[in-house]
């Protein structure tokens, strides 16, 4: 099975459809053979906005159905109408972030009726704290299937990964290597922090089992219970992330590497500088300045 996890916030689903609607034409894959994964974007959390946007983001795919739809961030934003911008990112037209009164309990049982309707075959959350999913568990009448975050040696996370499996939620892990992939992004804190894959521990156990620090790093994750998505540009790298079962780290190395945690988390959504407008019944509040650079998320 293959698996995609693209979605909105890129803007790129029209040409991954066009890359499998070609895959299939040319006898490569079957649609059911593929696991397809996108996301709720922010801007569309409103009850009355989630199915119009997931069947746009379908027609864009050309496919009748998602193998899994994730709300992207417990977030909701001010509604962007896709004729007027899209993907609408985080700003709305006047270039500030401006929240939706969106629960997330109306967004969530937004999401259950397209499960209910095959719309996706099933349905999760990214970026939820515990708190969040515990909330979520009062109003659910569908748990999700997986629970997407950042999660690597920095970030292990261990209380969340703990209650998602206790609930039967399945954690998938982004970011597995750390502060790499926000360079490409320019964080100066993910400049500024060791890279995994050079890191002594990592290494040490790579050099053991003859592999690299990256598959270490993805073997981490899944022998902990973790479920891995890494993306690569390169195919050798794509087929070595791949070969992640085929050894398995001892519990001390599992331990050594689960000692580098530092709570490091590099995506977070309250790091913004733009202010932030909200309404409280009739009223319209502004501004919570948090002063620190925006983060692009993928
Ligand atoms: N839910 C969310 O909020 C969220 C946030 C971020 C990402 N995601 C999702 O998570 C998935 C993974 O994306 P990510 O951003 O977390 O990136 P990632 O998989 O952690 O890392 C990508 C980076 O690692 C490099 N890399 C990949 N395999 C490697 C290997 N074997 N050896 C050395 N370097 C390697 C890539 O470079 P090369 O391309 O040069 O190999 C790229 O720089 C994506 O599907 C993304 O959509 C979700």
């Amino acid at each position: 099975m293959t698996a995609t996890d693209d979605f909105q916030d890129y803007g790129n689903e029209q040409e991954a459809g066009e890359g499998v609607a070609r895959a299939i034409k040319d006898g490569l894959v079957k649609r059911e053979e593929l696991f397809i994964v996108s996301k709720l974007w922010n801007s569309f959390h409103d009850y009355d906005r989630v199915k119009p946007i997931c069947k746009k983001q379908l027609k864009d795919w050309g496919v009748d159905y998602f193998d899994l739809y994730i709300v992207h961030f417990p977030v909701a934003l001010k509604y962007v109408d896709p004729s007027v911008r899209y993907p609408p990112s985080w700003t709305d037209e006047n270039d500030k972030i401006t929240q939706s009164k969106a629960p997330l309990s109306e967004t969530w049982k937004a999401m259950e009726e397209l499960y209910e309707e095959g719309l996706a075959k099933s349905i999760g959350i990214s970026n939820y704290s515990g708190q969040s999913v515990m909330d979520l568990q009062r109003y659910a009448k569908q748990l999700p299937q997986t629970l997407q975050i950042e999660h690597h040696p920095y970030l292990t996370q261990e209380p969340l990964v703990g209650l998602a499996k206790s609930l039967g939620i399945v954690i998938t892990a982004y970011s597995s290597f750390g502060p790499i992939s926000y360079h490409e992004l320019e964080m100066e804190k993910a400049k500024n922090t060791p890279l995994l894959f050079e890191h002594d521990v990592v290494k040490k156990v790579a050099e053991k089992h003859s592999k690299s620090p990256a598959q270490v790093l993805l073997r981490w994750s899944t022998q902990r219970g973790v479920a891995v998505i890494p993306k690569s540009n390169n195919q050798q790298r794509l087929a070595a992330n791949l070969d992640v079962c085929s050894f398995d780290l001892s519990e001390d190395e599992i331990k050594s590497i689960s000692a580098l945690d530092q709570g490091l988390r590099f995506n977070n959504p309250t790091n913004v500088s733009s202010p932030i407008s909200t309404t409280h019944g009739n009223k319209s509040l502004t501004t919570f300045q948090y002063g620190l650079p925006l983060p692009i998320f993928a």
